[in-house]
Protein backbone atom coordinates (compact mmCIF):
# COMPACT_ATOMS: atom_id res chain seq x y z
CA UNK A 1 0.00 0.00 0.00
CA UNK A 2 1.96 3.44 -0.82
CA UNK A 3 1.67 6.13 1.94
CA UNK A 4 1.98 9.77 1.82
CA UNK A 5 5.20 11.02 2.43
CA UNK A 6 6.61 15.24 1.72
CA UNK A 7 7.71 15.88 -2.03
CA UNK A 8 8.28 19.45 -0.89
CA UNK A 9 7.05 22.36 1.70
CA UNK A 10 6.73 26.13 0.71
CA UNK A 11 5.51 29.22 2.72
CA UNK A 12 4.57 32.36 2.58
CA UNK A 13 4.61 35.49 5.44
CA UNK A 14 3.51 38.81 4.35
CA UNK A 15 6.62 41.36 4.13
CA UNK A 16 4.81 43.58 7.09
CA UNK A 17 6.23 42.71 10.51
CA UNK A 18 4.10 44.04 13.13
CA UNK A 19 6.33 44.12 16.15
CA UNK A 20 5.30 43.98 19.96
CA UNK A 21 6.13 47.66 20.39
CA UNK A 22 3.72 48.69 17.53
CA UNK A 23 1.16 46.83 19.48
CA UNK A 24 2.06 48.76 22.31
CA UNK A 25 0.61 51.99 20.32
CA UNK A 26 -2.66 50.46 19.74
CA UNK A 27 -4.09 48.70 23.10
CA UNK A 28 -2.42 48.66 26.84
CA UNK A 29 0.38 45.95 26.57
CA UNK A 30 4.22 45.57 26.65
CA UNK A 31 6.93 43.90 24.87
CA UNK A 32 7.76 42.34 28.25
CA UNK A 33 4.08 41.08 28.98
CA UNK A 34 3.92 39.65 25.72
CA UNK A 35 7.60 37.87 25.62
CA UNK A 36 6.99 36.23 28.95
CA UNK A 37 3.78 34.94 28.24
CA UNK A 38 3.70 34.04 25.10
CA UNK A 39 7.44 34.32 23.40
CA UNK A 40 6.24 36.09 20.70
CA UNK A 41 8.23 39.40 19.67
CA UNK A 42 6.86 39.75 16.00
CA UNK A 43 4.37 38.44 13.81
CA UNK A 44 3.55 39.76 9.95
CA UNK A 45 -0.16 41.09 8.97
CA UNK A 46 -1.31 41.28 5.61
CA UNK A 47 -1.80 44.55 3.66
CA UNK A 48 -5.24 45.74 2.91
CA UNK A 49 -6.73 43.65 -0.10
CA UNK A 50 -4.44 40.82 0.51
CA UNK A 51 -6.79 37.35 0.01
CA UNK A 52 -6.37 34.27 2.15
CA UNK A 53 -5.56 32.34 -0.89
CA UNK A 54 -3.28 34.70 -2.28
CA UNK A 55 -0.94 33.68 0.49
CA UNK A 56 -1.33 29.85 -0.05
CA UNK A 57 -0.69 30.67 -3.55
CA UNK A 58 2.34 32.17 -3.08
CA UNK A 59 3.29 29.46 -0.54
CA UNK A 60 2.24 26.65 -3.50
CA UNK A 61 4.27 28.53 -5.81
CA UNK A 62 7.36 27.98 -3.62
CA UNK A 63 6.51 24.54 -2.73
CA UNK A 64 5.97 23.54 -6.73
CA UNK A 65 9.33 25.26 -7.46
CA UNK A 66 11.01 23.25 -4.98
CA UNK A 67 9.40 20.03 -5.76
CA UNK A 68 10.49 20.33 -9.47
CA UNK A 69 6.71 20.40 -10.28
CA UNK A 70 4.14 21.76 -12.68
CA UNK A 71 0.49 22.85 -11.23
CA UNK A 72 -0.87 20.86 -13.27
CA UNK A 73 0.84 17.59 -11.72
CA UNK A 74 -1.58 18.11 -8.31
CA UNK A 75 -4.64 16.05 -8.34
CA UNK A 76 -6.16 16.90 -5.44
CA UNK A 77 -6.21 20.50 -3.21
CA UNK A 78 -6.98 20.31 0.11
CA UNK A 79 -7.16 23.70 2.03
CA UNK A 80 -7.42 24.22 5.74
CA UNK A 81 -8.21 27.55 7.02
CA UNK A 82 -10.39 29.31 9.40
CA UNK A 83 -10.05 32.80 7.73
CA UNK A 84 -10.96 31.96 4.08
CA UNK A 85 -11.54 35.10 1.88
CA UNK A 86 -15.55 34.78 2.10
CA UNK A 87 -17.99 32.64 3.87
CA UNK A 88 -18.45 30.39 0.71
CA UNK A 89 -17.02 29.27 -1.26
CA UNK A 90 -14.33 27.74 0.70
CA UNK A 91 -10.55 29.14 -0.37
CA UNK A 92 -9.73 25.13 -2.43
CA UNK A 93 -12.04 26.78 -5.35
CA UNK A 94 -9.99 30.21 -5.13
CA UNK A 95 -6.72 28.41 -5.02
CA UNK A 96 -7.78 26.29 -7.82
CA UNK A 97 -8.33 29.29 -9.69
CA UNK A 98 -5.41 30.80 -9.14
CA UNK A 99 -3.19 27.82 -9.83
CA UNK A 100 -5.26 27.07 -13.12
CA UNK A 101 -5.91 24.13 -12.53
CA UNK A 102 -9.97 23.92 -13.47
CA UNK A 103 -11.68 20.45 -12.74
CA UNK A 104 -9.01 19.61 -9.62
CA UNK A 105 -11.15 19.30 -6.69
CA UNK A 106 -10.78 21.13 -3.78
CA UNK A 107 -11.34 19.92 -0.21
CA UNK A 108 -11.55 22.69 2.63
CA UNK A 109 -10.91 21.90 6.02
CA UNK A 110 -12.64 24.02 9.24
CA UNK A 111 -10.26 22.31 12.09
CA UNK A 112 -8.44 25.60 13.08
CA UNK A 113 -5.21 24.92 14.47
CA UNK A 114 -5.47 21.31 14.08
CA UNK A 115 -6.39 22.24 10.30
CA UNK A 116 -3.23 20.86 9.11
CA UNK A 117 -3.09 17.10 10.95
CA UNK A 118 -6.95 16.81 9.90
CA UNK A 119 -5.81 17.55 5.89
CA UNK A 120 -2.76 15.42 6.25
CA UNK A 121 -5.05 12.38 7.78
CA UNK A 122 -7.67 12.72 4.52
CA UNK A 123 -4.39 13.06 1.88
CA UNK A 124 -2.69 10.26 3.60
CA UNK A 125 -5.85 7.86 3.29
CA UNK A 126 -6.45 9.17 -0.04
CA UNK A 127 -2.87 8.24 -1.25
CA UNK A 128 -3.14 4.74 0.79
CA UNK A 129 -6.63 3.88 -1.09
CA UNK A 130 -4.93 4.84 -4.64
CA UNK A 131 -7.73 7.73 -5.26
CA UNK A 132 -4.89 10.45 -5.53
CA UNK A 133 -1.06 10.17 -5.95
CA UNK A 134 -0.33 13.84 -5.47
CA UNK A 135 -2.30 16.41 -3.28
CA UNK A 136 -1.84 19.68 -2.30
CA UNK A 137 -2.07 20.50 1.52
CA UNK A 138 -2.28 24.07 2.57
CA UNK A 139 -2.15 25.54 5.84
CA UNK A 140 -3.00 29.59 5.32
CA UNK A 141 -4.50 32.41 7.65
CA UNK A 142 -5.43 36.17 7.89
CA UNK A 143 -6.25 36.86 11.61
CA UNK A 144 -5.41 40.63 11.46
CA UNK A 145 -7.89 41.22 9.54
CA UNK A 146 -10.03 39.93 12.51
CA UNK A 147 -8.71 41.00 15.75
CA UNK A 148 -9.87 43.99 18.43
CA UNK A 149 -6.55 45.51 18.61
CA UNK A 150 -8.03 47.79 20.92
CA UNK A 151 -7.66 46.71 24.89
CA UNK A 152 -10.55 44.90 24.90
CA UNK A 153 -9.44 42.37 22.54
CA UNK A 154 -5.34 42.52 24.18
CA UNK A 155 -5.29 38.93 25.34
CA UNK A 156 -6.14 37.44 21.78
CA UNK A 157 -5.02 40.26 19.45
CA UNK A 158 -1.04 39.73 20.42
CA UNK A 159 -0.91 36.28 19.92
CA UNK A 160 -2.16 35.91 16.32
CA UNK A 161 -0.34 36.51 12.71
CA UNK A 162 -0.71 35.95 8.89
CA UNK A 163 0.75 33.53 6.78
CA UNK A 164 1.08 30.05 5.17
CA UNK A 165 2.03 27.09 4.58
CA UNK A 166 2.19 24.52 1.48
CA UNK A 167 2.75 20.98 1.35
CA UNK A 168 2.95 18.61 -1.86
CA UNK A 169 2.49 14.93 -0.95
CA UNK A 170 3.54 12.30 -2.94
CA UNK A 171 2.52 8.34 -3.26
CA UNK A 172 5.19 6.33 -2.37
CA UNK A 173 6.12 2.53 -2.14
CA UNK A 174 9.47 3.10 -0.55
CA UNK A 175 9.34 0.69 2.71
CA UNK A 176 8.62 2.77 5.92
CA UNK A 177 8.85 6.14 4.17
CA UNK A 178 6.21 8.49 4.33
CA UNK A 179 3.11 8.67 6.97
CA UNK A 180 3.29 6.47 9.47
CA UNK A 181 -0.06 7.41 11.28
CA UNK A 182 -2.27 10.33 11.90
CA UNK A 183 -4.39 10.70 15.38
CA UNK A 184 -7.06 12.91 15.53
CA UNK A 185 -9.20 14.09 18.49
CA UNK A 186 -12.54 16.53 18.93
CA UNK A 187 -14.24 17.56 22.38
CA UNK A 188 -17.38 20.02 21.62
CA UNK A 189 -18.08 20.64 25.01
CA UNK A 190 -15.36 23.39 24.86
CA UNK A 191 -16.32 24.70 21.52
CA UNK A 192 -16.53 28.28 23.17
CA UNK A 193 -14.10 28.61 24.87
CA UNK A 194 -12.34 29.77 21.58
CA UNK A 195 -14.44 31.13 19.11
CA UNK A 196 -16.06 33.70 16.85
CA UNK A 197 -19.70 34.16 17.71
CA UNK A 198 -20.21 36.14 14.54
CA UNK A 199 -20.98 36.54 11.47
CA UNK A 200 -23.06 33.87 11.68
CA UNK A 201 -26.43 31.49 10.33
CA UNK A 202 -28.29 31.65 13.36
CA UNK A 203 -28.20 35.38 12.97
CA UNK A 204 -30.66 36.97 10.60
CA UNK A 205 -29.11 39.17 9.16
CA UNK A 206 -25.89 36.85 10.02
CA UNK A 207 -23.53 40.20 11.00
CA UNK A 208 -25.58 43.17 13.05
CA UNK A 209 -24.39 46.07 14.76
CA UNK A 210 -25.12 44.62 17.99
CA UNK A 211 -22.37 42.05 17.73
CA UNK A 212 -20.03 44.71 16.00
CA UNK A 213 -20.67 46.66 18.96
CA UNK A 214 -20.35 43.97 21.79
CA UNK A 215 -17.06 42.56 20.03
CA UNK A 216 -19.23 39.37 19.04
CA UNK A 217 -17.21 39.54 15.63
CA UNK A 218 -13.85 39.03 17.39
CA UNK A 219 -11.94 35.75 18.45
CA UNK A 220 -12.93 35.15 22.08
CA UNK A 221 -10.43 33.03 23.97
CA UNK A 222 -10.33 31.43 27.82
CA UNK A 223 -7.00 31.37 27.82
CA UNK A 224 -5.92 29.50 30.61
CA UNK A 225 -8.46 26.74 30.01
CA UNK A 226 -6.52 26.31 26.44
CA UNK A 227 -3.53 26.06 28.14
CA UNK A 228 -4.47 23.60 30.72
CA UNK A 229 -5.74 21.20 27.97
CA UNK A 230 -2.67 22.17 25.16
CA UNK A 231 -0.29 21.23 27.85
CA UNK A 232 -1.84 17.70 28.15
CA UNK A 233 -3.76 16.39 25.06
CA UNK A 234 -0.39 17.15 23.15
CA UNK A 235 2.34 15.30 24.93
CA UNK A 236 -0.26 12.27 25.17
CA UNK A 237 -1.30 12.05 21.61
CA UNK A 238 2.33 12.85 20.48
CA UNK A 239 2.89 9.16 22.98
CA UNK A 240 -0.37 7.52 21.78
CA UNK A 241 1.11 7.92 17.96
CA UNK A 242 4.68 6.33 19.13
CA UNK A 243 3.03 3.88 21.22
CA UNK A 244 0.89 2.76 18.18
CA UNK A 245 4.28 2.84 16.07
CA UNK A 246 6.56 0.65 18.67
CA UNK A 247 8.41 4.10 19.09
CA UNK A 248 10.00 5.80 21.45
CA UNK A 249 10.63 9.82 22.31
CA UNK A 250 14.21 9.00 21.67
CA UNK A 251 13.66 8.20 18.17
CA UNK A 252 12.38 11.57 17.14
CA UNK A 253 14.83 13.86 14.98
CA UNK A 254 12.60 17.11 15.91
CA UNK A 255 9.19 17.45 16.96
CA UNK A 256 7.37 20.31 15.56
CA UNK A 257 4.58 21.04 17.65
CA UNK A 258 1.66 23.85 17.04
CA UNK A 259 2.88 27.12 17.71
CA UNK A 260 0.14 28.31 19.84
CA UNK A 261 2.34 29.58 23.00
CA UNK A 262 5.94 28.94 23.08
CA UNK A 263 5.52 28.10 27.19
CA UNK A 264 2.48 25.73 26.17
CA UNK A 265 5.46 24.41 23.18
CA UNK A 266 8.09 24.51 26.53
CA UNK A 267 5.73 22.33 28.64
CA UNK A 268 5.28 19.80 26.18
CA UNK A 269 8.49 19.32 25.81
CA UNK A 270 9.22 18.82 29.49
CA UNK A 271 6.48 16.37 29.43
CA UNK A 272 7.97 14.65 27.08
CA UNK A 273 11.11 15.20 28.40
CA UNK A 274 12.25 15.62 24.74
CA UNK A 275 16.10 17.92 23.98
CA UNK A 276 16.05 21.25 23.08
CA UNK A 277 17.17 19.93 19.55
CA UNK A 278 14.14 17.82 19.29
CA UNK A 279 11.73 20.16 19.74
CA UNK A 280 11.45 23.19 16.80
CA UNK A 281 9.71 26.35 17.08
CA UNK A 282 9.54 30.01 15.44
CA UNK A 283 6.09 31.43 16.85
CA UNK A 284 8.72 34.64 18.33
CA UNK A 285 8.22 35.52 14.27
CA UNK A 286 5.44 34.27 13.28
CA UNK A 287 3.08 34.58 15.85
CA UNK A 288 0.04 32.59 15.85
CA UNK A 289 -0.43 31.40 12.31
CA UNK A 290 -3.58 29.07 13.17
CA UNK A 291 -3.95 26.74 10.37
CA UNK A 292 -0.67 27.75 8.82
CA UNK A 293 1.66 27.31 11.85
CA UNK A 294 2.87 23.53 11.29
CA UNK A 295 3.45 24.08 7.61
CA UNK A 296 5.45 26.88 8.21
CA UNK A 297 7.72 25.73 11.59
CA UNK A 298 7.85 22.58 9.55
CA UNK A 299 9.21 23.85 6.59
CA UNK A 300 11.54 25.89 8.76
CA UNK A 301 12.55 22.91 10.73
CA UNK A 302 13.54 20.90 7.68
CA UNK A 303 16.02 23.74 6.56
CA UNK A 304 17.49 24.78 10.39
CA UNK A 305 17.47 20.84 11.04
CA UNK A 306 18.59 19.39 8.89
CA UNK A 307 16.25 16.86 8.34
CA UNK A 308 17.59 14.44 5.96
CA UNK A 309 15.91 11.08 4.42
CA UNK A 310 15.42 8.18 7.39
CA UNK A 311 14.75 10.86 10.16
CA UNK A 312 11.41 10.63 12.29
CA UNK A 313 9.52 13.80 12.46
CA UNK A 314 6.74 14.19 14.80
CA UNK A 315 3.99 16.78 14.67
CA UNK A 316 1.15 17.96 17.09
CA UNK A 317 -1.43 20.74 17.74
CA UNK A 318 -4.35 21.68 19.72
CA UNK A 319 -6.59 24.39 18.89
CA UNK A 320 -10.60 25.69 18.65
CA UNK A 321 -12.94 23.37 18.91
CA UNK A 322 -11.11 21.81 21.14
CA UNK A 323 -9.50 19.78 18.15
CA UNK A 324 -5.98 18.11 18.81
CA UNK A 325 -3.94 15.81 16.93
CA UNK A 326 -0.55 14.19 16.63
CA UNK A 327 1.08 12.58 13.26
CA UNK A 328 4.35 10.86 12.51
CA UNK A 329 6.30 11.06 9.24
CA UNK A 330 9.38 9.15 8.15
CA UNK A 331 11.44 11.89 5.97
N1 LIG B 1 -1.02 42.66 27.67
C1 LIG B 1 -1.01 42.96 28.97
N2 LIG B 1 -1.85 42.39 29.86
C2 LIG B 1 -2.71 41.48 29.39
C3 LIG B 1 -2.76 41.11 28.04
C4 LIG B 1 -1.87 41.75 27.17
N3 LIG B 1 -1.81 41.48 25.85
N4 LIG B 1 -3.70 40.17 27.88
C5 LIG B 1 -4.24 39.94 29.08
N5 LIG B 1 -3.65 40.74 30.00
C6 LIG B 1 -3.93 40.84 31.43
C7 LIG B 1 -5.28 40.35 31.81
O1 LIG B 1 -6.24 41.37 31.61
C8 LIG B 1 -5.08 40.03 33.27
O2 LIG B 1 -5.15 41.20 33.99
P1 LIG B 1 -5.84 41.22 35.46
O3 LIG B 1 -5.02 40.27 36.29
O4 LIG B 1 -5.73 42.64 35.86
O5 LIG B 1 -7.23 40.74 35.24
C9 LIG B 1 -3.63 39.54 33.35
O6 LIG B 1 -3.02 40.00 32.13
C10 LIG B 1 -3.49 38.04 33.42
O7 LIG B 1 -4.38 37.48 32.46
P2 LIG B 1 -4.49 35.94 32.28
O8 LIG B 1 -5.49 35.67 31.20
O9 LIG B 1 -4.64 35.28 33.59
O10 LIG B 1 -3.02 35.65 31.72
P3 LIG B 1 -2.36 34.28 31.37
O11 LIG B 1 -1.15 34.09 32.17
O12 LIG B 1 -3.36 33.18 31.31
O13 LIG B 1 -1.87 34.57 29.88
C11 LIG B 1 -2.49 33.99 27.66
C12 LIG B 1 -2.81 34.85 28.87
C13 LIG B 1 -3.56 34.28 26.63
C14 LIG B 1 -1.13 34.39 27.12
C15 LIG B 1 -2.49 32.50 28.08
O14 LIG B 1 -3.63 32.19 28.79
C16 LIG B 1 -2.36 31.58 26.91
O15 LIG B 1 -1.38 31.61 26.19
N6 LIG B 1 -3.35 30.69 26.71
C17 LIG B 1 -3.33 29.80 25.58
C18 LIG B 1 -3.67 30.59 24.38
C19 LIG B 1 -3.47 29.83 23.13
O16 LIG B 1 -2.55 29.08 23.00
N7 LIG B 1 -4.35 30.10 22.20
C20 LIG B 1 -4.27 29.53 20.92
C21 LIG B 1 -4.69 28.13 20.97
S1 LIG B 1 -4.49 27.44 19.44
Amino acid sequence: MPRAAFAALGTFVPDRVVTNEELTRRMETSDAWIQERTGIRERRWVREGTENSDLAFEATKRALDKAGWKASDIEAIIYASLSPDHMFPGDGCFLNAKLGIPGVPALDVRNQCSGFLYGLSVADAWIRAGVYRRVLLVGSEIHSTGLDVSTRGRDVAVIFGDGAGAALLEATDEPGRGVLSVHLHADGRYAKELWTDAPGSKYHPRVQVAHIESGAIYPHMEGQKVFKHAISKMPEVVRAALDRNGLTTKDLKVLVPHQANLRIAQMVQRSLELEDAQVFNNIQKYGNTTAGSIPIALAEAVEERGVKRGDLVGLCAFGAGFTWGSALVRW
